[in-house]
């Protein structure tokens, strides 16, 4: 049994994403401790924006005309594909950046998704029980000021789960910087009750992998 666990955040020490990820993998090795976890680090090991490029157009390329780049990027594809493919749940931590997702996040997504196995219309990845971790310093829920802003959630949540076809969770924590940000001191608060929340959910959600794994294996 394997869980495939993806970290994305740029400051691995200090990371709120990890600790919540740490979370969710503690749950499923309670629960499965024979399982091996599979690991990739995109922040502190990325990929070169170059190698989705090679991959797309090695694919639009004759096999016999394709440059060792573009097979090297291939080959890449398909690793990254194998691990998602043959994990039995997924685990993703994910920070928000520049009002985005992580630009290493998405150039593994996008070199993953030049793999024929995760395409939309006969994604292998259909049903696999999933959680999404992320986090956010500020807060751009209804209501506040910049409400709208997050533009990481939504893509990830649109590609993960209506892509790729995840049965997936999302744990989500905002105001990760009240305390490290004076101007956000008046929010100290509520950014303490959002993270007891999202401990909750993180942990809530390990079981329900474990658990949904069990099922999907009975
Ligand atoms: C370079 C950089 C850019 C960031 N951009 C934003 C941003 O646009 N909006 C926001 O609310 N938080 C932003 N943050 C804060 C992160 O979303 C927040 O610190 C999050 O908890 C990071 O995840 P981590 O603790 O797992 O590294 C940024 C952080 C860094 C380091």
């Amino acid at each position: 049994m394997t869980l495939f666990r993806l970290d994305a955040s740029i400051l691995p020490p200090t990371s709120d994403s990890r600790a919540l990820g740490d979370r969710v993998e503690h749950e499923w090795t309670a629960a499965h401790p024979d399982s091996a976890v599979v690991r990739r680090d995109v922040a502190t090991e990325p990929i070169s924006a170059d190698v989705w490029r090679a991959a797309v157009t090695g694919g639009f390329t004759a096999e016999d005309e394709r440059s060792p780049e573009q097979r090297e990027a291939m080959a890449f594809a398909t690793t990254l594909a194998d691990e998602l493919v043959s994990a039995d749940a997924l685990l993703f931590d994910v920070p928000l950046y520049n009002y985005g997702p992580s630009q290493h996040f998405k150039t593994w997504f996008d070199v993953a998704y030049t793999d024929s196995r995760i395409d939309p219309e006969g994604t292998a990845l259909r049903g696999k029980p999933a959680t999404l971790v992320t986090t956010i310093g500020g807060n751009y829920g209804p209501g506040t000021p910049k409400e709208g802003w997050d533009h990481s959630t939504p893509w990830l949540r649109r590609v993960l789960e209506d892509v790729w076809g995840l049965d997936l969770r999302i744990v989500k924590r905002p105001f990760t910087l009240v305390g490290v940000n004076p101007a956000l001191d008046e929010f100290a608060d509520l950014a303490a009750s959002l993270k007891e929340q999202a401990e909750e959910d993180a942990t809530r959600s390990g079981r329900e992998l474990a658990e949904l794994r069990s099922q999907r294996s009975a």
